[in-house]
């Protein structure tokens, strides 16, 4: 049985407490921290609700270090999951981070470096890899069925509308969040990865800001070329009228195209395989929100992986890859030039002085 602290407690707070009691055979929650009492009191509430246990809750999450604990859990904003990644992995805790990663090429080689030096394991949420339907196309890939795989798309047509931003005023800035490709698309440009070779080599944006008062974008729109030779095309949005559309992954192979759609991709919406049935029995209900169920399972594989004492499903040299290609894209628009990986030193503050208003 492990024992967990969770480092944030605002709106995604509420999937990871869902997740731990739910693996309460393996893992508990033992302490909460953040800066507002009446998160803290809101996810107390829930956690006790569904299991019956009290837990400690702390204003300064490094008092929450110094306490018996295996695994601590960041859910604070995306500018701080550096920080309170390296402090938890300096206390010798394993440490499950938010996504993105962090916010800069060089956070995350901190983060990879400390966890490997120290021998901690360091995960991420990209919950959406767990999903039925995404772990079909996966396995169809590793066994080549889709055959010479040409390109792949990622749709992201969400609407994020002002109010939205102003709910929570670190969004869409540069310090704290980058636009709608490091937010909303981040998921999606994961899974477009994982699927065409994980290894990204040139990278072309152009993004922009449209119709959200933010510094960062609300729309962008990159071409990735893979080591293999296959092209990924991303189109991120937060602007579509009047309500979200689609977050769609699509794989096309010489020999199979395969399409995952529903409002977390969760669902194929084509599978065509040469010498497959078509059928398919992995599509799940459409969840509550985006953020499906995925953290269910995530918890599952990376408690037993602390127990196991092997890597997480997704470790931190997965999890940088899709903030790598995300801060390639920025420096991309920075530049006005394709950018080639691996991408060094770069961070969401090196956007801080371009405008990127479409007037
Ligand atoms: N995996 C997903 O699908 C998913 C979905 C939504 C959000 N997220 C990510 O989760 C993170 C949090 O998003 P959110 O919407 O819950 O944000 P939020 O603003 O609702 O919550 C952040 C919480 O962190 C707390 N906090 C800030 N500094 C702290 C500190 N020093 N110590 C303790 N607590 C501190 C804040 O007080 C707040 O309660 C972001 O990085 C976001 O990208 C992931």
């Amino acid at each position: 049985m492990l024992k967990i602290g969770l480092v944030g407690c605002g709106r995604i707070s509420k999937k990871h407490i869902e997740a731990i009691a739910a693996n309460k055979d393996i893992c508990e929650l033992v302490a909460i921290a953040d800066l507002i009492p009446a998160n803290m009191d809101r996810a107390a509430d829930m956690y006790t609700e569904k299991t019956g246990k009290q837990i400690r809750q702390y204003r300064d999450y490094q008092d929450m270090l110094k306490t018996d604990i295996d695994i601590i859990a960041i859910a604070t904003e995306s500018g701080h999951h550096a920080e309170h990644a390296l402090a938890a992995l300096q206390a010798r805790k394993h440490v499950l981070v938010e996504k993105p990663m962090a916010l800069s090429t060089s956070d995350c080689d901190r983060m990879i470096a400390l966890a490997e030096e120290r021998g901690l394991a360091l995960g991420l949420c990209h919950q959406n890899r767990f999903n039925p339907p995404v772990q079909k196309l996966r396995q169809a890939l590793q066994q080549a069925k889709l055959g010479r795989v040409i390109n792949g798309t990622a749709c992201i047509r969400w609407n994020r509308n002002q109010g939205y931003y102003n709910q929570a005023p670190w969004r869409g800035t540069w310090e704290m969040d980058g636009g709608t490709l490091m937010n909303q698309c981040l998921h999606n440009i994961d899974l477009l990865q994982w699927m065409l070779g994980e290894e990204a080599e040139t990278v072309f944006a152009q993004t922009g800001n449209y119709l959200r008062d933010i510094e960062a974008e609300d729309f962008g729109a990159i071409v990735i070329r893979f080591a293999n030779g296959a092209i990924g095309i991303v189109e991120g949005s937060a602007c579509v009228y009047p309500a979200n559309l689609e977050e769609t992954l699509n794989i096309f192979g010489e020999t199979g195209t395969v399409c995952i759609g529903g409002i977390a991709v969760n669902t194929i919406e084509v599978c065509n395989i040469l010498g497959e049935d078509s059928v398919d029995n992995t599509s799940q209900p459409d969840p509550d929100t985006v953020y499906g169920a995925g953290h269910i399972p995530l918890y599952m594989d990376f408690v037993t992986a602390v127990q196991e004492k092997r890597k997480p499903y997704i470790d931190g040299r997965a999890g940088k890859k899709a903030v790598e290609i995300i801060l390639a894209a920025y420096k991309s628009q920075l530049t006005g030039m394709p950018v080639a990986l691996p991408l060094k030193n770069f961070s969401t503050l090196d956007m801080k002085e371009l405008d990127l208003k479409q007037r």
